[in-house]
């Protein structure tokens, strides 16, 4: 197979690790630390796990000649796929056999299913080394498939029995680790002799917590659409006849979409979680956005750049409700029973309440069948395919004909949309993202080695340079809280979002302004893989904001 020079230079890219493990590898001896709780609900998670509660929080120190008895693991990748997948499992893979040669690694193909079906392969040097500093999660693949209840956990557990498989990671996003809590618990209190640890993944960078700096994934993702977003705003300073408006990829939290704007300053840019707290009505968005197009216009400036987070449409409150509504309505046996578009848009029509109809019937009709299309395995509406980016355009260009119309705007409004997602969560990692899933997937060896389950892998102090983070594993428990999911209280993993009060969103709230009415723009270029250390390992804004 041809491979480009680029992803050969990378193979021979030695990923930077925390001082511990360049010293030792995985073979380290665990330090304890106190007891954990959770942030809140400390009774109810205390009794929905009483195996796993309470576990201390767990780092690493040097045990050289420490010897590790042969270790069998498994691991899978679930959910969509992020940069930096490909090295947690290299350095899975190197962590187990620097801990000890005769340590196998199993990976299970495409994601959860491959568990439930017993799908998998032993993973080898010479397959580890194809892989090494590569974009992608195709070494095994990675699914959707939930693993939520004990008769999934019974199957995993006897599929693992019989290999000999002791210890499973799992490298996933908010849900996939807190159905890893769970198996955990489920290991302990059947006594199935499985440990299992988690690994924080998704560019969307909402698995994050006080202890958790940010997922593997978000720094790549960011950085690709960072060039895209600075490519696009340069070219609509040099056209000056364009409004682009770009969505970015991110199902609900908007992390990816600030920590774009702090790279690029655009002239205008959504944050889903603003929106949601000032409860403001699309109509309202449009206006807004309207606005800034007629005061740059005023001024000769018929282009600009708009950003548009993924999941803004769930959280405008007049589309949250509608949204709630059509998912009930959908999950009705008599709405599936419906073949044919038409059917199904006049069964929802029908069952809608006052308020969503009129919400509803102010959407275009292509989005009003976007909305209604297939929800995904966890019940959410795929945001990936609303072009919200579309009906923004349609709705603010019908506007400012309004206001053409009354003399209230004189300029100029084309505009190209886009939608940049796909295209960042499968790139080459950058030196960030190699080296902390390196580093994740050497702490997650080590947890196992340990003995330890019930773990997420962490990686803290990561605004320092490499040398000096620290590796270590949070009991999964301890990132538990109660939620309100399909009408009654679960147990999961909270989802971060972007933090209002919030050093990033500050930042932006503070110039938004200026950026909107000049071209303030700032082009951050590609991902820089070889260079000064300042360009080619600078972490996210987001990052260096929040722990800088
Ligand atoms: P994860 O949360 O599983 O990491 O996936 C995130 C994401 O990339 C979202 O940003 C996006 O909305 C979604 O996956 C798209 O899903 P799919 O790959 O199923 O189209």
């Amino acid at each position: 197979m041809e491979i480009s020079p680029l992803q050969q230079a990378r193979y021979a890219y030695r990923p930077k690790l925390p001082r511990v493990f360049s010293e030792c590898g995985a073979a380290v001896e665990a330090v304890e630390g106190a007891p954990t709780s959770p942030a809140s609900d400390e009774d109810a998670i205390r009794a929905l796990f009483p195996h796993t509660y309470g576990l201390p929080r767990v780092t690493f120190k040097p045990a050289p000649g420490k010897a590790f008895a042969p270790i069998r693991a498994g691991v899978i990748l679930s959910g969509g796929q992020a940069p930096g997948g490909h090295n947690v499992i290299a350095g899975l893979f190197d962590g187990l056999k620097s801990a000890n040669p005769k340590s196998e690694l199993f990976g299970f193909l495409g994601g959860p299913s491959g568990l439930l079906e017993d799908r998998c392969k032993l993973l080898d040097d010479s397959t580890i080394g194809d892989y090494r500093n590569t974009g992608g999660f195709d070494i095994i693949g990675s699914g959707r498939t939930k693993l939520e209840d004990e008769s999934h956990f019974a199957k995993v557990v006897k599929h693992c029995a019989a290999r000999g498989i002791s210890a499973l990671v799992i490298v996933g996003g908010d849900d996939s680790n807190t159905n890893a809590c769970f198996l955990a618990e489920y290991c302990r209190k059947t006594g199935a002799g499985i440990q299992v640890i988690g690994c924080p993944k998704t560019i969307d960078g909402d698995l994050k917590s006080e202890q958790i700096e940010i997922s593997f994934g978000f720094d790549t993702a960011t950085k690709v659409y960072g060039e895209q977003i600075g490519n696009i705003l340069r070219d609509a300073r040099s056209a000056r006849k364009y409004w682009h408006f770009i969505k970015l990829m991110g199902r609900s939290a908007s992390h990816i979409t600030l920590e774009c704007v702090l790279n690029t300053h655009p002239n205008v840019a959504l944050i889903s979680e603003e929106i949601q707290a000032t409860g403001r009505t699309l109509r309202q968005i449009v206006e807004e956005i309207a606005d800034v197009v007629r005061k740059r216009a005023e001024t000769g400036r018929n282009f600009g750049v708009v950003l548009v987070p993924e999941g803004l449409i769930e959280f405008i409150p007049e589309m949250k409700r509608l949204i709630a509504e059509l998912n009930d309505r959908m999950a009705d046996p008599a709405f599936k029973a419906c073949k044919k578009d038409d059917d199904r848009f006049q069964f929802i029509n029908r069952h809608l309440s006052a308020e969503s109809s009129q919400a509803f019937s102010c959407l275009p009709h292509e989005i009003q069948l976007q909305l209604m299309m297939d929800r995904d395995p966890h019940g959410n509406v795929q945001v990936s395919r609303i072009e919200t980016e579309q009906l923004l355009v349609d709705m603010v260009g019908d506007l400012l004909a309004e206001w053409k119309a009354n003399g209230k705007y004189r300029g100029k409004f084309s505009a190209q949309c886009h939608f940049f997602g796909y295209e960042g969560r499968c790139a080459a990692p950058s030196n960030f993202d190699a080296d902390y899933g390196y580093s994740l997937g050497t702490a997650a060896a080590a947890l196992v080695c340990a003995g330890k389950t019930g773990y997420i892998a962490s990686v803290g102090s990561l605004v320092k340079p490499a040398a000096e983070w620290v590796p270590g594993g949070l009991p999964l428990t301890m990132l538990m809280n109660l939620e309100r999911r399909h009408g009654s209280q679960k147990p999961v993993i909270r989802k971060a979002l972007v933090d209002l009060n919030g050093k990033p969103f500050k930042k932006f709230s503070e110039l938004r302004g200026t950026w909107a009415v000049e071209s303030a723009y700032l082009y951050p270029g590609p991902i820089q893989y070889f260079g000064p250390t300042e360009v080619c390992d600078l972490p996210t804004a987001t990052l260096r904001l929040e722990r800088g």
